[in-house]
């Protein structure tokens, strides 16, 4: 698509918003393409890990680049402060969750898996992971829910629930620092097709897809909104505009919606596939939950 339709595509979903949008802080597409001999001045000189390269063949980019990278200065150095960051709140409730008996097994989850420092270190960076009893992937959603259910007895958890972001983000917080590392070949790779594409499917009333905002326009503006390649090392994240902690799959549900197209369901084979190949196409990045967002 050339950039003259994308941008009308665009401005049919700045018209639908305009009413609710004061004039002022509209900016549409006003940046110029992204430079990337310009882009490493902004590099910070504390945080080496915004800037990979890519460690797949088939990579569509030159560079990956964090979400991190393209947020305000505000709202970076909120990421950075572990004290500022209010995802915190999240990793202290899953951290009491870790070791809190729960169903009719008498169990908690320290019970087997001990200390999260040293047992969880490095499984977050590689869910979602096949399951050979369940003979498909899992996210780490569905994999807490599986030792819920069979190991503890106990009820599973919404995956929005505040016990379950609390208890993903913990344990991708042990992971943190660490490259996203999912298994890509093997029984895996028919899910990294699969979501690869509906990656490149253009959906919704403004028929885009995820590849034409995230792809082929990182670095420009929408609205007040300065697109990133749009990864998902940082999740769950904390978003200011939900002024709490989501999941991706909520992110993927508002990523759809805006271009007005009906969104799959979070846990869905659709979107855990399109999990598999963000994480697949982001392999290298740092994991950096909870992250920080407008
Ligand atoms: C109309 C343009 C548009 C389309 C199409 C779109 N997104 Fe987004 N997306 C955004 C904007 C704007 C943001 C917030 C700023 C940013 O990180 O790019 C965002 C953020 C994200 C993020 C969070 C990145 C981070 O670091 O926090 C992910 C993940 C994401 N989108 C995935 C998707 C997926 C998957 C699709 C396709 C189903 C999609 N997006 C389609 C505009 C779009
Ligand atoms: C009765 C023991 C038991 C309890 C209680 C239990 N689990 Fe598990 N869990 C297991 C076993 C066994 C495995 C390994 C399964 C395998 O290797 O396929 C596992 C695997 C996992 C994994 C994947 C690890 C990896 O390396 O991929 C995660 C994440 C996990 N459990 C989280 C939890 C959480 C969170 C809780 C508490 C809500 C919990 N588990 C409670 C036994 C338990």
């Amino acid at each position: 698509m050339n950039f003259s339709a994308f941008n009308g595509r665009l401005a049919t979903l700045y018209t639908t918003c305009a009413i609710l949008i004061s004039a002022g802080i509209v900016s549409l597409v006003s940046a110029p393409l992204f430079d990337h001999a310009k882009a490493d001045d902004n590099l910070p000189a504390d945080i080496t890990t915004i800037k990979v390269k890519p460690s797949t063949a088939d990579s569509p980019f030159k560079d990956l680049y964090s979400g991190w990278y393209f947020r305000a200065k505000e709202t970076q150095n909120l990421q950075k402060d572990d004290f500022e960051n209010p995802g915190f709140l999240w990793v202290e409730k899953g951290q009491e969750l870790w070791s809190k008996v729960d169903g009719k097994a008498g169990k908690s989850c320290a019970s087997c898996h001990q200390d999260a420092q040293k047992t969880m270190k490095g499984v977050g960076a590689q869910m979602p992971k096949w399951d050979e009893k369940a003979k498909r992937p899992l996210t780490l959603e569905q994999r807490i829910n599986t030792c819920r259910q069979e190991n503890m007895q106990a009820d599973e958890w919404k995956w929005e629930s505040d016990p379950m972001l609390s208890m993903t983000t913990f344990i991708r917080l042990q992971s943190r620092g660490m490259p996203v590392n999912i298994q890509s070949d093997g029984p895996m790779e028919a899910w990294v097709e699969k979501g690869k594409k509906l990656y490149y499917t253009r959906v919704g009333q403004l028929d885009l897809s995820c590849a034409n905002c995230h792809e082929n326009n990182y670095g420009k503006y929408i609205r007040a909104d300065h697109l990133s390649q749009g990864h998902s090392n940082g999740f769950p994240t904390y978003r200011l505009k939900w002024q709490k902690l989501g999941s991706l799959h909520r992110r993927f549900k508002g990523c759809m919606t805006n271009i007005r197209a009906t969104a799959y369901k979070r846990g869905s084979d659709e979107f855990v596939a399109l999990e598999i190949y963000l994480a697949h196409r982001g392999k290298g990045l740092q994991v950096e939950s909870p992250s920080v967002r407008n």
